[in-house]
Formats: structure tokens, C-alpha cells, sequence
């Protein structure tokens, strides 16, 4: 079928990236150990700061997601090492397997992937490791295969009732740049980010933010590490350099979506991001579908994942509003696969574009007869009419 108009890249990331980021990108590559790159470099990380809310330092490589979280582990851990860990979804349990191919030992708290990292199980669990034994904290902010985000402050609350040592390590990869997120208010040690979400950026750079704590630790860990190792990568990051080449590009793209964040306002990227969050579960709830998240304290506000109805097949309906509608929904991941479907409502994004993303759902709906109530569009412009400022 051939379609006009743009594709509907409603996945939870990539996300749609901005004509703006795009034209930046557009442009020659330049020499990385020439002038004009080190001052881009340096413009970066400093402008970076502000995003992850630290005065610490951020880190930059070319890599996915996958590849900050593995940094994270090999610039801070040993093998033999413990870390206490928290079972929130597909994400926590992909990290979990990072860090065990390592020879960490990860105490995984178990959870049912409907609702967060619990900061009462972290306070039980840290209080009784009388010997300190646990050596990192590892959660994800918004675990993308669920919708469900879970606190970190409660969780950073939780270390600091139990008095424990152990470094805080925070997946961030659907959560920054679109719902708050303080790495120097909260404590966390390591912050993992990818490009390819809130950034607004295609896929190709993750990150590392870090605090002197995490450095400290950096300095005993005994992981073997050569492409990640923080050392390598801020001894040259100091004059605006790599230790390799780095994605030039994607580099130019980032500059512009920092500027692009930065003249909205971080606030106002969170509130955003809050009223679209609201207004989709609004329309899930007249559509009387299910939200995978039970707490609504802990709902996600840069995507919701939804059950489809006994007997309905999640892939067969994204299969039918991609064909009709040109629009891609996330998939179901691991063992929610054909359960559910998420609607990626984070990056660059606006009122019109979310009613266009519900009015492809709602659609779907009635074309793949699944059984629900119609109004979920009408529900989700009401909501955003009354959030509007
Ligand atoms: C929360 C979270 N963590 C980690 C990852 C892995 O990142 P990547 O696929 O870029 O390696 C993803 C990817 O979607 C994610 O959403």
C-alpha cells in the first residue's frame, strides 16, 4: 500500500526526530581532532549537564542503549561483586544479564512487570546487608516495556534510611529529557542515557553521567573495560576530544536538540509530557482497555502500554494500523508479546500529533473489531483542553 503524508512513528523510541535536528545533522563532517569539533565537544558536555540536572561529569559514546548500560557496570564493579537489582520488565531484566555476563552476582527482586522498583524492598534488603556486601543499586527510571516508571528519590530515601554505601545506578533511556529526572538531588552514582528517545536524536549515542563517587569507585573496579573505560574517555573529553572517532554527526543533531530543549524550558518538557501521558490514558480508559501500569503513582509519562482484550492478538492489530495508517505502535515485548501494544507519546511531539496517534488507535480498533467503547479520542482532547495553560 502506498501511503502519503508521514509515517506515524508512534513506538517508545526512536522517536520522531525534529526537521530542526535533521538539518543540523545535514551537513559535511568535519576533522574530530580539528578545532571546530573540540569547541562542538565542549558546547555538548557542558550543555548535557543541565539535562541530567548534575554538575557532574557526562560522558558521551558512539553505542546504544545496550552499550551505556555495560559502561556502567565495567567502570564500577568487580566480578564477584554484589548488586541489588529490580525486576520491573524486559529492560531490568536485560540489564540483570548484562551485569551477570560479567560475573556480578545480582540479588533480582522479583516483581509481576505492573508496577516499580519497590523502595520498601530496597530498605529491607539494604538494612539486612549488615557487611555492606551490595555494591550497586541498579533501576530502571521508565521501563519502556511497561509503562511504568518507578521513584528514584524514594528509592535514593530507602539507601539513606538503611545507611548503605552501595553507588546508584539509573537506566534513564525512556525517562530523560521528557520526565524529570535529578541525578545530583537524588544521588545517582551512574545515570545510562541513549540518544534515540527524549533526546530526539536517531539511534547511535549513549551516555554516561557520573558522579565523584562513581569515579572514586571507577578507580578499585577491576571489570576489564578498553572501549568503555570512563578514564580513557574524560582525559580527552577534558580539551573537547575523543579517544576514537566519535559520531561527528549525531554530534551536530545533539547540539540542536540541546538548544531546542533548552529554549523550551526543562519544565516545561516534563509538563508537556505529563498532559500527554494524562490525555492518552484518559483515552484509553473511555476506549475501557486496560493499562499494563496498576499504580497510577508510578504511571509513565513518556508511553503507555495497554492489554489488548482476551482472544485479540497485539501484533495482528499493530499489523492492521500499520497497513491502514501508516502509523507504527510499539510492540509487546518478551512475554507480554501479543499481549500488548504501547503508544510512544515522548520526544518531539505535540497536542495535534497525539490526537492524530489516538484517532490511528481508536480507528484500529473498529477496523480489527476489537470489542471497546468508542469516545477514547473524544476523552483525550477534553483532557488536553483542560490541562491546556
Ligand atoms: C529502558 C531501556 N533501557 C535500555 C534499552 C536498550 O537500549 P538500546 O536498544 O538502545 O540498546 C532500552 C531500549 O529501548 C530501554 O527502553
Amino acid at each position: 500500500m502506498i501511503h502519503s503524508g508521514r509515517h506515524f512513528l508512534q513506538i517508545p523510541g526512536p522517536t520522531n526526530v525534529p526537521d530542526r535536528v535533521l538539518r543540523a545533522m545535514h551537513r559535511a563532517v568535519i576533522d574530530h581532532r580539528g578545532p571546530e569539533f573540540s569547541k562542538l565537544a565542549l558546547e555538548i558536555l557542558e550543555g548535557l549537564r543541565p539535562i541530567f540536572q548534575t554538575s557532574g561529569h557526562v560522558v558521551i559514546y558512539p553505542g546504544s542503549g545496550t552499550g551505556a548500560w555495560e559502561a556502567a557496570i565495567v567502570n564500577t564493579l568487580s566480578a564477584g561483586d554484589r548488586v541489588l537489582a529490580f525486576e520491573t520488565g524486559q529492560f531490568s531484566n536485560l540489564w540483570r544479564q548484562a551485569a551477570e555476563h560479567f560475573g556480578v552476582e545480582v540479588e533480582y527482586v522479583p516483581g509481576n512487570w505492573r508496577h516499580g522498583a519497590s523502595a520498601a524492598e530496597a530498605l529491607a534488603r539494604l538494612s539486612a546487608d549488615h557487611a555492606h556486601t551490595f555494591k550497586a543499586v541498579m533501576v530502571v527510571h521508565n521501563e519502556t516495556s511497561t509503562g511504568v516508571s518507578s521513584s528514584i528519590a524514594d528509592i535514593r530515601q530507602a539507601m539513606n534510611q538503611a545507611n548503605h554505601p552501595a553507588l546508584l545506578m539509573v537506566d534513564t533511556i525512556s525517562s530523560l529529557g521528557s520526565v524529570d529526572f535529578r541525578q545530583d538531588e537524588w544521588g545517582v552514582d551512574v545515570a545510562v542515557a541513549g540518544s534515540q528517545k527524549g533526546l530526539m536524536l536517531p539511534p547511535g549515542l549513549c551516555f554516561n553521567a557520573i558522579s565523584e563517587k562513581a569515579l572514586a569507585a571507577n578507580k578499585s573496579a577491576k571489570l576489564p573495560r578498553s572501549y568503555w573505560d570512563w578514564q580513557g574517555m574524560l582525559g580527552q573529553n577534558h580539551n573537547g576530544f575523543f579517544p576514537y572517532t566519535p559520531a561527528t554527526t549525531l554530534l551536530f543533531g545533539l547540539r540542536e536538540a540541546l538548544t531546542m530543549l533548552q529554549e523550551e524550558g526543562l519544565q516545561n518538557v516534563f509538563h508537556r509530557h505529563r498532559r500527554h501521558g494524562e490525555a492518552t490514558r484518559a483515552a484509553v480508559r473511555a476506549w475501557d482497555l486496560e493499562i499494563v501500569c496498576e499504580d497510577p503513582r508510578e504511571y509513565s509519562n513518556s508511553l503507555t502500554a495497554v492489554f489488548m482484550p482476551e482472544g485479540h492478538n497485539a501484533d495482528e492489530f499493530r499489523r492492521i494500523i500499520l497497513e491502514n495508517f501508516d502509523m507504527s505502535l510499539g510492540a509487546g515485548l518478551s512475554k507480554l508479546a501479543g499481549k500488548v501494544f504501547r503508544i510512544g507519546h515522548l520526544g518531539s511531539f505535540n497536542d495535534l500529533m497525539l490526537a492524530g496517534t489516538l484517532s490511528g488507535v481508536e480507528m484500529g480498533l473498529r477496523l480489527a473489531a476489537v470489542p471497546h467503547r468508542e469516545g477514547g479520542v473524544t476523552a483525550a482532547l477534553q483532557s488536553l483542553a483542560a490541562s491546556k495553560t
